[in-house]
């Protein structure tokens, strides 16, 4: 009965201790940086095949960021496309030129910034 009690509370501590290990690691090894999109916003209307500047923020990011190859990937509702407007930017440019692609009219398209993470836009109107 005691060494019973005496492994389960090992075994306990140890998981503890693993865990926390796994979880504290990508915070170490990594400094994500996911900028704000702050072109297109609420209010958006994009023309099926103009071409726009994308913007977002790129004040303060961190000194050592883990992927700075940016990626733009075109969202609708809440559900992502497969169509990805640009890819292979640097996310430090702050702007990048997409063409809006031939898709169904509607006024619930968003854009995914990804660099570490993926950040998104607010919705827009993509429009004939
Ligand atoms: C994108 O922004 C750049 C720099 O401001 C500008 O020269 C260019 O004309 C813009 N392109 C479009 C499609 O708006």
């Amino acid at each position: 009965m005691q060494f019973t009690t005496n492994l389960t509370y090992v075994l306990i501590v140890f998981t503890a201790v693993l865990l926390s290990l796994v979880r504290a690691a990508p915070l170490i090894a990594r400094d994500v940086y996911v900028p704000p999109i702050t072109y297109p916003h609420p209010g958006t209307i994009w023309k099926i095949g103009s071409y726009h500047n994308v913007t977002w923020d790129t004040t303060n990011p961190p000194e050592h960021i883990t992927n700075s190859v940016g990626r733009i990937v075109l969202r609708k509702g809440v559900l992502a496309t497969d169509i990805v407007l640009k890819s292979g930017f640097n996310i430090l440019d702050g702007r990048v030129v997409v063409q809006v692609p031939k898709v169904t009219p509607d006024k619930d398209y968003s854009l995914v910034l990804f660099g570490d993470s993926g950040n998104f836009s607010p919705q827009f109107t993509i429009t004939h």
